[in-house]
């Protein structure tokens, strides 16, 4: 599947997890169902963060929606973290609420904005990006990387940073 449409099915998957929370009480089925949507969350920014944003950059004429994005993703890990603190007191609710107000926001702009300008000017790029692989990029250390890349015979990977491998090999197919 095309990065974009994955990460779009992720943004559903993402909304309709916090409404089966949002039934849950107090107990294991609330933290099992929270560490599952704070996992998916988590991987899902760092995918955008590593390799979505930076190709924005590149294309995007000014960075402001990069910027948005990036500030969006910060409030969702503070809302997210404040969740897990309240998660069996009152109160936990309106934490809930309020993540998904401003996801529903995130998604938007992202489904809106970004994303369609992202297919237009940067569709190829976008279609040479593995979703599965680059879930997995997210989770390796910069030596791990490193090794994938000799490997993968990629060329100046010793003068390369975490992220610039990972760039690397993921446009490497
Ligand atoms: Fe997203
Ligand atoms: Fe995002």
């Amino acid at each position: 599947m095309n990065l974009l449409d994955h990460l779009v099915s992720e943004h559903r998957e993402a909304e309709s997890l916090i409404d089966k929370i949002a039934d849950t009480d107090p107990g294991p089925e609330r933290t099992r169902l929270l560490d599952e949507l704070a996992e998916a969350l988590h991987t899902h920014m760092k995918v955008e963060e590593q390799f979505l944003y930076p190709l924005a950059r590149e294309v995007l004429s000014d960075d402001d929606e990069v910027e948005e994005g990036n500030n969006e993703h910060e409030t969702a890990r503070e809302v997210l973290d404040r969740m897990y603190e309240i998660k069996d007191e009152p109160g936990f609710a309106g934490a809930l609420d309020m993540l998904k107000a401003g996801l529903v926001h995130h998604h938007g702009d992202e489904e809106e904005d970004l994303f369609p300008v992202l297919r237009e000017k940067a569709g190829d790029r976008i279609d040479r990006l593995d979703p599965e692989k680059l879930e997995e990029f997210v989770g390796l250390t910069r030596e791990e990387l490193y090794d994938k890349a000799q490997a993968a015979g990629v060329e100046g990977r010793s003068d390369m940073t975490r992220d610039e491998l990972s760039r690397a090999l993921a446009e490497d197919g």
